[in-house]
């Protein structure tokens, strides 16, 4: 008989509602090894986040990333909390983890499941799939730059993108990769037009790399005519590629176009696995609901699926989301945010219930 894998993962529960959809995240994650049998995930909880800064005046501690290297992935829910400047709550821990494990391809799908109301106007179902390629280790979030003078009335604030030349290409050739696998086109999207060096940079190295994938029709976009299309007309976008910023922004519009908050998710990837890569929803710790055991865990759900397929576990990967997408169209066990009733935890005990019974759908 085989030995059973083992999954080792670190699970940072986090602020607000992380704790209540990851507890959720975790029991799915127990009861597809359990149904499986061939594989189970063993889990080490940290209890770091603003809590535990408000504690120890730290995020995390000092070795922290030492002590999270061991691990295969991290399951992250969210962080932040109106008692901790967010400047210091997320660089001093989720921005430390994406960058220091280089993290550098953030993985965000924007897909409208089966059951979700379309949000938008004469917009099939079929026109939003795409996938967002984010880069995840640089460019405007490289955290660098200068306050100077200040309070005082000459003061000046300086804020330094960075975009190197293997930041760049490394993230845009992932894109070309994924599209020639998955046979779709891809669009990269940016702002030349104003941002003389970093923008320019980066469509010569789409350009350039481009050339050496003639098989991948590609298109380019300004973000600000990218942002109008994906409302106006989704259907152009299949697999996406584009800087930090532009990914942080556009991917909460693709939520708010797939069903909201509520259902998006990403992966935070190292693909030469170097080191853990990390799955969490995209969602903030949403402090007007947290508490309330309203959150809706399907996005954490998703980022499930996500480290699923990571772990080349396909088939389970596809049936968390075919099974998330039978709860959607039954409609009868969803949260608020979604029209339903129900709180996060009978959401997840619905979902691990189907997941359970062995009828396919
Ligand atoms: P948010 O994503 O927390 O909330 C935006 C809106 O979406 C709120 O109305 C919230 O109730 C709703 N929402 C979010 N997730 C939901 C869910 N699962 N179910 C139902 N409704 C949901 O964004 P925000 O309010 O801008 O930020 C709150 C805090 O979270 C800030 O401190 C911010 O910096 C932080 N933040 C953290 C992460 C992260 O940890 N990955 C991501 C974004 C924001
Ligand atoms: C996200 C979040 C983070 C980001 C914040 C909290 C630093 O908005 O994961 O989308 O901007 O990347
Ligand atoms: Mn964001």
């Amino acid at each position: 008989m085989m030995a059973k894998q083992i999954y080792k993962i670190a699970v940072i529960a986090g602020d607000g509602i992380g704790p209540e959809v990851i507890a959720e995240g975790v029991k799915l994650l127990k009861t597809v090894a359990e149904e499986d049998g061939r594989f189970s995930f063993e889990f080490t909880f940290f209890p770091w986040g603003c809590e535990y800064y408000l504690e120890n005046g730290r995020m995390m501690p000092e070795n922290g990333m030492d002590q999270l290297k061991a691990f295969d992935a991290i399951f992250l829910g969210a962080v932040g909390n109106p008692c901790v400047p967010d400047q210091i709550s997320l660089r001093e821990l989720l921005l430390v983890i994406r960058h220091g494990f280089d993290q550098y391809v953030n993985l965000r799908p924007v897909k409208l499941l089966k059951g979700v109301a379309p949000p938008l106007r004469d917009i099939t179902r079929e026109e939003i799939d795409m996938l967002f390629i984010r880069e995840n280790s640089e460019g405007e979030y490289s955290g660098l730059g200068s306050w100077l003078y200040q309070g005082q009335e000459n003061e000046v604030v300086i804020q330094n993108a960075v975009f190197s030349r293997k930041g760049t290409e490394r993230v845009i050739r992932y894109a070309f990769d994924t599209a020639r696998k998955e046979n779709k086109t891809l669009t990269s999207i940016s702002k030349a037009n104003a941002l003389n060096y970093s923008m320019v940079f980066w469509d010569k190295v789409f350009l350039e790399v481009s050339r050496e994938y003639p098989d991948v029709k590609t298109y380019s976009y300004l973000v600000d005519a990218a942002s109008m299309f994906m409302v106006k007309d989704p259907g152009r976008f299949q697999i996406v590629v584009t800087s930090n910023l532009f990914g942080d922004i556009l991917t909460d519009l693709g939520a708010a176009i797939s069903g909201g908050m509520g259902l998006a998710a990403g992966a935070n990837l190292n693909p030469e696995k170097t080191f853990p890569s990390m799955f969490e929803p995209i969602h903030g710790s949403a402090p007007d609901i947290a508490g309330k055991g309203i959150a809706n865990p399907f996005a954490t759900f998703w980022a499930v699926s996500q480290m699923l397929d990571y772990f080349s576990q396909e088939k389970w990967a596809k049936r968390v989301l075919d099974v998330m997408e039978t709860m959607l169209v039954d409609k009868e066990v969803l949260t608020p945010d979604l029209g339903g009733h129900s709180s996060t935890s009978e959401v997840g005990d619905e979902m691990i219930s189907r997941i359970r019974r062995k009828k396919s759908y």
